[in-house]
């Protein structure tokens, strides 16, 4: 049976299908198809990137559709919303042509959505019903009769357990009892949850409400995470986007003490539960407020004090759970779970040192968790999901299409083939300076390039960030970037440490390391890596050994293979687009090494 998990519409929106008769997987954001950044367009595109066959189960990661009071029929605008912004992408621009919207067939169905969801409501129909039936009308229509046949179950699945069934089929904890905390912006109107996963079975011990101050919008909830968010903001960057530029800031300032306490003194940690006053929180609401607040003291301050927020509110939330003595597994998943060194706290401050981070902790990872829960509802078999450890599930491209799409571009690119020697040459050229991109394999599901889709360079060398930064990314000059690190090597170079693959986590570096590695290492000392092992990806492996044998260290720095305001390289296409764009000195791509002409 084939089954996909969604988050069919919305930021971060993506697909994650399970053949449970093949024991394969396929996972892709939408953002990869069309290159914009946390995507909300609906995942229609994504889906003719998988196989043509007869789909068993639609899943969507939201079901609270029970909503009133100010949100009233949220889901159904949204529904209408989502209809509305694929015929905007057909159109290409459709506010210039308006006579040629009224033409496009989505038109008259959005028009028969808002009138049968009227009619509905003027003959009493539980608003529960209206929502689910305008969302399952919206997923029907846009994926079309071929692919959701009247055979195809459409399912609805709580937000936040989708994100927890994500966190434990990914971790190497599987099968044994672990916490599972979630925690984001909002989903299905709570912020945070918190399960006991026993094997097969869950219980939800703890859920945090998100609350509407003023009515109307979620995105205006109390919450931890979009707290976070309306700091970004403040602080000049994109909300739901730029969190880690923030996070990265706080390393430079120090938290303002009475803007902490009053932040602090909004939240009640009781009942497994964190409550937010939302009177007390209204000012860090408020834009002006936040403007305020950064004049008078300062942007970095600002960052320094809703990071120890969040550090403080999750540790000890943390700690105070109950009914948790005889679990020492803790799984972090959610869009607040990308926040490195919150994770790094917790590994310092909370009894659990068993930790795994989702390496698809965004709201990309709900529709596995979707997915997950649609195969059992079934009776499908899942168990093989966790041997999946690398989030390898998106699209790969043999040599031979590789060849053919360097031989149609000859007039912009030149190759030569290497065969399974490029790990060689690519540690000899980053040894001698070069910043070099790596395109091989699947691609990467979740926010992280993990080797298949990086761009890399020498740690050693103290001025490769500002170059990276400067030439390709553009991003502020005080944000790290992310080494990957031989496992074998992660004991001699970190204080403490866990085996970790995802990026998802900051550790502490021994000075005499964070000296020899500069480029690797955050004002701070930490450094946010992913420990490579033989078995995770082999080719990068090897790259990672010609280091060692090259430098002393098994390192490279791995930032995303994208151009700064694109989203990560998905196709071939793409990557030579991005390396004639951008400074890079060469492109590795399934072991042709690529120049500019
Ligand atoms: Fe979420």
């Amino acid at each position: 049976m084939i089954v996909v998990g969604s988050k069919f519409y919305g930021h971060d929106s993506a697909v994650y299908c399970i053949d449970t008769e093949h024991k394969t997987l396929f996972a892709v954001s939408t953002e990869r198809v069309t290159r914009k950044k946390h995507d909300d367009a609906p995942v229609s595109v994504s889906m003719e990137l998988l196989p043509e066959e007869e789909i068993g189960i639609i899943a969507h990661s939201f079901s609270a559709f029970d909503d009133s009071g100010p949100c009233g029929s949220v889901q159904v605008s949204t529904a209408i919303d989502v209809v509305l912004r694929k015929i905007d992408r057909d159109m290409a621009c459709s506010a210039s042509a308006p006579e040629e919207i009224a033409k496009h067939p989505l038109t008259a169905f959005a028009a028969e959505l808002q009138k049968s969801t009227e009619e509905a409501k003027a003959a009493g129909t539980p608003i529960a019903y209206i929502n689910q039936t305008a969302v399952e009308a919206v997923i029907r229509r846009l994926l079309g009769p071929k692919r959701v046949t009247p055979n195809t179950r459409i399912k609805f699945f709580d937000h936040h357990l989708c994100h927890a069934m994500s966190a434990y089929y990914s971790s190497p904890f599987f099968g044994r009892p672990c916490l599972i905390v979630t925690l984001d912006g909002q989903g299905d109107r709570f912020f945070s949850k918190a399960y006991i996963f026993r094997g097969d079975e869950h219980k939800e011990i703890g859920a945090s409400p998100a609350i509407l101050p003023h009515g109307g919008y979620w995105g205006d909830a109390t919450s931890i995470g979009n707290i976070y968010a309306f700091f970004t903001q403040a602080a000049g960057f994109k909300p739901w986007s730029d969190e880690g530029k923030l996070e990265a800031l706080a390393a430079f300032g120090t938290p303002i003490p009475h803007v902490l306490q009053e932040m602090r003194d909004a939240c009640v940690i009781a009942d497994n539960a964190i409550y937010i006053s939302t009177s007390k929180i209204k000012p860090f609401h408020d834009p002006e407020f936040l403007a305020g607040l950064i004049e008078e003291h300062s942007r970095s301050d600002c960052a320094a004090t809703v990071q120890a927020f969040l550090e403080d509110i999750v540790v000890d939330y943390l700690n105070s759970l109950s009914a948790t003595d005889d679990v020492d597994c803790l799984c972090l998943a959610g869009g607040v779970a990308a926040n490195i060194v919150m994770n790094l706290k917790i590994y310092e401050r909370t009894r659990f040192k068993n930790i795994h981070i989702t390496p698809y902790m965004g709201d990309e990872g709900t529709a596995c968790g979707a997915a997950l829960l649609a195969a059992k509802l079934y009776k499908q078999d899942v168990s093989w999901v966790p041997n999946h450890v690398m989030p390898y599930f998106g699209p790969s491209y043999s040599r031979e299409e590789v060849k053919a799409t360097l031989l149609s571009r000859a007039r912009e690119v030149a190759f030569t083939d290497l065969g399974e020697a490029w790990p060689a040459v690519a540690a000899r050229e980053v040894t001698n300076g070069r910043i070099v991109a790596l395109f091989q394999g699947k691609m990467e599901f979740g926010p992280r390039a993990l080797g298949n889709r990086s761009i890399f360079a020498n740690p050693a060398d103290p001025t490769i960030r500002e170059r990276i930064n400067v030439s390709i990314k553009r991003r502020p000059p005080w944000q790290p970037f992310c080494p990957s690190i031989l496992e074998s090597e992660r004991e001699r170079l970190f204080v403490a440490s866990y085996p970790h693959k995802y990026m998802a986590t900051a550790f502490r570096m021994k000075p005499e390391y964070a000296a020899a590695l500069p480029s690797a290492v955050h004002i701070d000392g930490t450094a946010r890596p992913q420990f490579v092992s033989p078995e995770d990806n082999p080719p990068y492996h090897r790259l990672l050994e010609e280091m060692r044998k090259l430098t002393g260290f098994g390192v490279v720095i791995n930032t995303s293979f994208n151009l700064h305001g694109r989203a990560i390289v998905m196709t071939p296409d793409h990557a030579i687009d991005d390396f004639l764009d951008c400074n890079l000195d060469s492109l590795f791509i399934e072991g042709f090494r690529v120049t500019r002409v």
